[in-house]
């Protein structure tokens, strides 16, 4: 409904030219076009696809559709057939598509391959085939003849749905947009430390309880979701449903059951999984109580009933079983691990880890599957070759995966983790450096890199590729996800399908302003749109437009642009560069905000500041005098949880006169660990406090109307981490 809601944008009457995305390995234009009238005839060997098409046309072109079985409409010339044809010598996932002025054919050898076809089709009609826009008539599909097929068998999304936990109707349009780009795999990460979201007959507890964090719960709150109960699960009816209607869209639900380590959403609910010791060791993420036990014979039983669980919901032949990150010292202190080890013979934490790994293979092969984790699985020992390796830590370890012998996926942080930043201005991750969308564009997963090339054999072992959404930084603001994932979901497709021959930045970026944006939008997808870049010389501030069609919003007063704001037409000329702010618009979504990036969009003082807290910093490198230098690349890290009563107070030598000071808190730009429930108050002389505002989403504003001596941060109830970080504060002249 979105296109017919909003159409200042012109939805083309006529259809658009092959930008198609991902990009067909061979397309041969045609003369004239093929109309779509009512009474359009589709038939088809394969029901689902002819049902499929029908109702997208009927509900976007407003016109009447009859399906019937194969041949059921050849006499007509106002006809979409779809044949699929076993002998047909076509690729497994391929088609041929022909549009002719009198008809549209798609031969396939499967039923997968017709709905890739379809997916095309649909990618030459208007884009309001996808939003469900009616009434437009006379609706066009230019002649062509297009051969098509994948170059990768794996072309996937990973989605972790443990730390931020999203519904089905989230997994339904997932399911959707992941077909119309022509991804088969969706990974879903359905446990981790901070919920188990399957339910496990057997094992209750682990939804009643393990599902569920806040106040009182057996997992603390965690990454902005704050000091109320927040959770959820699916339940194995809800799956199955769910799998069964990526099954007809031809994508493959891949369950992944982070082990050994990720665990503490189960430990939390059945202690007697860990390890026995007298000292807790901390994941990189700063969770105790996370890792299985190794030596304690009866967590096989239990992870032999759950796998037989998730064996029997999910119909993929993979379960993915984590390997990750595991915090192995654990192990070391543990009598029943050191025991293990000196029956085993073995000498080092990473053989402990093969052994569970091995282990948990022999329970998946019994319920029929196959075993699939993360690249550590390959350290310390010998799997079988039928293992499936996800590279992510970087290309060396995919390099190290394929020399072993294992088929690998390739998800490697520095291409396709969508949790990093896309560019230094906006929120995420940078572990793996900034992750824009030409850099995911720019894999070739055959390849390697410079330092790590892959041999011809060793790139005959990689069967794909992913990009893959962490989600601790995804509650905020609303529908983050899409922003993360779309477009460089895109480009991933088309990394995963179209030969490297074919693909060319420029090319895809062209196909995707011109008409993946408007595809994308009539899908429903609030993606990213980047922003314009502005500079200021000569009196005058220059825009340029970050893509062809893009429509630049502007203020001169300093406030967010809005769909209302003036358009930008053209240089402005002003002796106020800094009142100025620029966004891009598409419809109603919008980039960042920015100013000129050669103007200073605030004047910042650096007044001298003494601070005074109840809370001690983890070590001396997160010290309390990262918050008094102005360097925003250091910063203050708790010892602990912060509670109600915490304070830091920031005291300024001198009075300082300044219309604003900005009190952000939690990881710069990363913004977790922050304050979750806290006032900022502030004082005219440095004793008496006068409440100023709330935080909110880690921060609080204030503007004072005289100088003032001091501001302090008070806690008012646990912030939502283990750990509070502080910033230094933002003064604005
Ligand atoms: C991972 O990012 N820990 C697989
Ligand atoms: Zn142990």
């Amino acid at each position: 409904m979105l296109g017919a809601a909003f159409s200042t944008f012109a939805i083309s009457t006529t259809a658009q030219n092959f930008n198609i995305i991902p990009k067909p390995q061979e397309v041969k234009e045609g003369n004239g076009m093929f109309e779509i009238k009512s009474g359009l005839a589709i038939s088809s060997d394969d029901a689902f696809c002819a049902e499929y098409l029908a109702e997208k046309i009927k509900n976007a072109a407003g016109v009447d559709v009859v399906t019937g079985g194969a041949g059921s409409a050849t006499a007509s010339n106002n006809c979409i057939s779809i044949k699929v044809d076993k002998s047909a010598e076509i690729p497994q996932e391929g088609y041929k598509l022909l549009v002719t002025p009198e008809r549209v054919e798609i031969l396939a050898s499967t039923g997968t391959g017709a709905f890739y076809g379809v997916q095309t089709l649909m990618q030459l009609m208007p884009s309001a085939i996808y939003g469900g826009a009616t009434g437009f008539e006379n609706w066009k599909i230019p002649a062509v003849e297009i051969n098509d097929y994948p170059r990768f068998s794996y072309r996937g999304l990973m989605l972790d749905v443990s730390r931020t936990f999203f519904g089905l109707e989230t997994l339904y349009k997932f399911a959707d947009w992941l077909a119309y780009h022509k991804v088969n795999k969706f990974h879903l990460h359905i446990v981790d430390d901070n919920g188990w979201r399957i339910e496990i007959k057997k094992y209750p507890v682990l939804t009643q309880k393990g599902a569920w964090r806040g106040p009182g719960e057996v997992l603390p709150p965690t990454f902005g979701s704050g000091n109320k109960r927040y959770g959820g699960f699916y339940t194995q009816k809800e799956m199955k449903e769910f799998i069964k209607y990526c099954k007809e869209r031809h994508i493959e639900v891949i369950p992944e059951i982070d082990l050994p380590g990720h665990s503490k959403a189960i430990a939390a609910c059945m202690p007697e999984i860990l390890c026995q010791k007298d000292k807790d060791f901390e994941s990189v993420q700063g969770e105790i109580g996370n890792v299985f036990c190794v030596g304690r014979e009866e967590n096989y039983k239990i992870l032999d009933n759950i796998i037989k669980e998730i064996a029997s919901i999910f119909e993929s032949d993979y379960i993915h079983i984590g390997g990750d990150e595991v915090a192995m010292e654990n192990w070391l202190h543990c009598n029943r691990c050191k025991e293990l080890m000196e029956r085993e013979g073995m000498t080092s934490a990473d053989q402990i880890q093969n052994y569970f790994v091995k282990r948990m293979s022999q329970i998946v092969e019994k319920y029929g599957k196959k075993m699939a984790g993360w690249d550590e699985i390959i350290d310390g020992g010998e799997l079988d070759k039928n293992t499936r390796v996800y590279a992510w830590k970087s290309m060396k370890r995919a390099h190290a995966s394929v020399s072993k012998g294992y088929p690998t996926i390739i998800q490697v942080g520095e291409y396709n983790y969508v949790d990093m930043k896309q560019s230094p201005l906006e929120r995420g991750h940078n572990w793996a450096g900034i992750v824009p969308i030409e850099k995911t564009y720019s894999l070739d997963p055959c390849a390697g890199n410079s330092q790590y090339q892959f041999t011809e054999s060793q790139a005959a072992l990689v069967i794909g590729s992913q990009v893959g959404l962490w989600t601790e930084l995804l509650n905020r603001p609303a529908r983050f996800v899409e922003y993360q994932i779309f477009p460089r979901l895109a480009a991933s497709a088309e990394v995963g399908w179209t030969n490297q021959n074919l693909r060319e930045w420029n090319d895809f970026h062209k196909r995707l302003t011109e008409s993946h944006y408007d595809r994308m939008y009539n899908m429903g997808i609030a993606f990213r749109i980047p922003w314009p870049e502005v500079i200021y010389e000569d009196n005058t501030l220059k825009v340029k437009k970050p893509f062809k069609s893009a429509v630049i919003r502007y203020t001169t007063d300093g406030s967010e642009p809005t769909v209302n704001s003036a358009t930008y037409n053209g240089d402005i000329v002003t002796d106020k560069p800094q009142e100025f702010r620029f966004a891009t618009f598409y419809n109603q979504f919008k980039s960042i905000t920015v100013c000129a990036s050669n103007v200073e969009r605030y004047k910042y003082l650096t007044p001298d500041v003494e601070i005074e807290s109840s809370l001690e910093a983890m070590s001396q490198r997160w010290s309390i005098d990262n918050i008094k230098d102005y360097d925003s690349k250091t910063y203050f890290r708790s010892n602990r949880k912060a509670q109600a009563g915490d304070y830091v107070t920031y005291k300024f030598k001198e009075a300082v006169k300044c219309s604003m000071i900005i009190v952000e808190t939690g990881i710069p730009n990363i913004d977790f660990y922050g304050v979750t429930d806290g006032i900022l108050e502030y004082s005219y002389n440095g004793v008496d406090f006068i409440k100023g505002a709330e935080f909110a989403d880690n921060v609080a504003t204030l503007h004072p109307d005289k100088p003032i001596k001091a501001v302090r941060i008070s806690v008012t109830a646990p912030n939502d981490a283990h750990t509070l970080c502080l910033q230094d504060i933002k003064v604005v002249e």
